[in-house]
């Protein structure tokens, strides 16, 4: 027997999230986001099982060249462009897209001797203040990259939201006033909205959306999950009970013996913990599943293992299932129980959860 940690990956659901997502947005192209290992799902196995997606969106060049390498051969969009201009030769080779969000790329640009054009996705700042050209330098930008050799004509017009997952925040629609503003009057195609924005703007749609969340089954709300989209959890996160204690009034568990025994109970212990990249921070009550029915974690999260309060389970025994996120237990409500937001759980499975892919 190996150590029954694992995290399925079921790519059908991804697959029919996917499906969902250009039914909420059906006039729109999909730019589905797979950076960050496809936010810990599998960049490659990502991008295999999304064909019905128009382009894919990465972080980095070397993400990028896995996907090719991989023989993967949409469009890729660099979503923060290139870092320093050694890389654009292999931006030119790979025939990647890129975000141009920096006066740096735009000189560098303008000094590129490349094959063909390459696609430019200009990046605007209507307000999240994190990468992206002021309003007031747009014009100016859009002509430079205009005469550019570089770059092609077909320039796509971009900015982020940043309080999109706020749905009674009014940040969105001044920002979306903006980018109109700004963008009167230029060609090319629009994009903006992110899976929040997706879900609860759908006036920002645009020409092209840039799913992330969404795609792997999570909602990026406090106060909805996955299924009241008809979305399907993509990751399961799952374990076993190694070990049951029988324990007085009193004792106290685990590390900083953080959690209080109220009355003699039985004690389960789960093999899973922070080095596997269950959330440290998991407060005691933090839902578990076992044999499908919540026993509350109790105690500090070790780095291999986690302690659960096993009063409503008289039958458990070693050996029995438990699922820390996925289906049947939403990673948001988990997100919210540890104090964090589901893009960090889902990104921070490590390497040594094994994959099992269905
Ligand atoms: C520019 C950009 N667009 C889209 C996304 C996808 O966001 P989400 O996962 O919330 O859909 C991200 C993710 O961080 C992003 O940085």
């Amino acid at each position: 027997m190996t150590r029954a940690t694992l995290a399925h990956i079921n790519l059908a659901a991804m697959q029919h999230n996917l499906q969902i997502i250009k039914s909420i947005a059906p006039h729109t192209k999909v730019i589905a986001m797979i950076k960050a290992d496809a936010y810990g799902h599998g960049l490659v196995r990502a991008a295999s099982a999304l064909t019905a997606a128009d382009a894919f969106g990465v972080a980095c060049l070397e993400e990028a060249l896995v996907l090719r390498d991989q023989g993967i051969s949409k469009p890729i969009v660099l979503m923060e462009g290139f870092y320093h201009s050694d890389e654009i030769p292999l931006i030119d080779q790979h025939r990647l897209d890129m975000v141009v969000h920096h006066q740096f790329q735009v000189d560098a640009l303008a000094k590129a001797k490349i094959k063909k054009p390459l696609k430019v996705w200009l990046k605007i700042d209507t307000g999240m203040h994190r990468l992206g050209f002021l309003p007031e330098q747009i014009a100016k930008i859009y002509q430079q990259l205009k005469t550019c050799k570089a770059v092609a004509d077909d320039i796509v017009l971009m900015t982020h939201f940043s309080d999109a997952d706020h749905r009674d925040n009014p940040k969105t629609d001044r920002q979306l006033q903006s980018f109109q503003e700004i963008t009167q009057g230029l060609p090319g195609e629009r994009s903006l909205a992110n899976s929040a924005a997706i879900l609860a703007w759908p006036h920002t749609h645009g020409d092209w959306i840039r799913p992330g969340l969404t795609l792997y089954g999570v909602t990026p709300f406090t106060d909805k999950v996955g299924v009241d989209y008809n979305l399907k959890p993509v990751m399961t996160l799952s374990s076993q009970l190694i070990a049951i204690l029988q324990l007085r009034r009193g004792d106290q568990i685990g590390y900083g013996s953080a959690w209080e025994c109220p009355e003699n109970m039985r004690v389960g212990v789960v093999a899973i913990g922070y080095g596997d990249g269950y959330p440290h921070h998991a407060r005691n009550g933090t839902p578990v599943l076992l044999n499908q029915k919540v026993a509350p974690l109790v105690g500090h999260v070790s780095m291999d293992m986690i302690s659960v309060d096993l009063r409503q389970h008289p039958n458990a025994k070693i050996g029995d299932p438990v699922t820390l996120w996925g289906e049947g237990l939403p990673v948001e409500h988990v997100a919210i129980a540890a104090d964090t937001i589901a893009y960090e759980l889902l990104c921070n499975v490590t390497g040594r959860v094994q994959r099992v892919v269905s």
